[in-house]
């Protein structure tokens, strides 16, 4: 069976899923995005992505081209014809195709949707078999990290720096020292007091979906997290460092610059935060649409 994608009104076979070479994004980056995860047929946080998706849009004016219930229904569309069940979907709006021009183009140009699917693993069975390491590497990125632009460049030369290092992931380390997030996923320490921290959100950083559901489930079961920036001395003395995003759940980072991080296994926050992320997932209220 062919991958089918969602292109601007149409579903085609992924081979022949197009856009125009003046398309905004592609010459710009001129556009935003979101991955959701599908979990057992389900759209995991599907609100959060989409609030966070309007959010992006409305910062860099661009218009959502269907309603979000029309988008809903094109991420149905795309599981069902994909008979995908566990697996990404990736949506990107972009300001539409134009004559090559900074400046936004006329009114009335269509900002364009594109959406596919990709089958992944199953969600981890256990914690132990669901872990990375990671590198620091200097955050290069622009002052608007909030918003969730296909502007990913910096992030990619540092993910591709951690590849060459063997590493899984690359943390980016602000001018002025504190830690801000991984190239593509939230950080989070147990620091040396045993203190759980995570950077408290600002235009430093993407506000990550999992952060926000891994937030409200702390909050109902009564753990506390400080948000208090930590610098990268802070990461090194860290007795846990693990990443949360849409791809990796809670992932435990067992070295940090080919040092082991506390003990070099998975830590017992780190285990407690997946189990209630995997809780979550498999049938929590706010998990989505089924
Ligand atoms: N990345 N920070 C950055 C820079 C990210 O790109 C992401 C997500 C996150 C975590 O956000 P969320 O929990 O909503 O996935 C934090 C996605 C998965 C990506 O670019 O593929």
């Amino acid at each position: 069976m062919s991958r089918i994608a969602y292109v601007n009104g149409r579903y085609l076979p992924h081979r022949h899923a197009q856009v125009h070479i003046e398309d905004r994004g592609y010459q710009f980056a001129d556009g935003v995005y979101e991955v959701v995860y599908l979990h057992h047929g389900r759209l995991v946080d599907a609100d959060l992505h989409l609030r966070r998706l309007a959010r992006s849009l409305r910062e860099l004016r661009i218009a959502l081209p269907v309603a979000e219930s029309a988008l809903l229904s094109i991420m149905g569309e795309l599981r069902a014809r994909n008979r995908v069940h566990e697996g990404l979907i990736y949506v990107q709006v972009t300001r539409g195709a134009a004559r090559r021009d900074h400046a936004f183009p006329r009114p009335g140009t269509r900002p364009a949707l594109v959406a596919t699917i990709r089958r992944t693993p199953p969600f981890p069975k256990n914690i132990d078999g669901w872990t990375g390491t990671a590198i620091t590497v200097p955050d290069q990125r622009w002052a608007r990290c909030d918003i969730k632009t296909v502007s990913l460049l910096p992030n990619v030369l540092a993910k591709q720096a951690a590849r060459e290092q063997g590493a899984t992931e690359a943390i980016m380390v602000a001018a002025d020292g504190t830690i801000t997030e991984g190239s593509s996923t939230t950080v989070w320490i147990v620091d040396a007091n045993g203190i759980l921290r995570t950077r408290a959100l600002s235009e430093s950083v993407l506000p990550g979906c999992t952060r926000a559901a891994l937030a409200e489930e702390l909050g109902a079961v009564g753990i506390a997290f400080d948000e208090r920036p930590f610098t990268a001395e802070e990461l090194t003395e860290a007795t846990e460092i693990f990443l949360t995003s849409a791809t990796s759940f809670v992932k435990p980072m067992l070295k940090l610059n080919g040092a082991p991080v506390g003990d070099g296994a998975p830590g017992p926050v780190a285990r407690r935060l997946f189990a209630i992320l995997a809780r979550r997932m498999s049938g929590g209220v706010n998990s989505g649409r089924s």
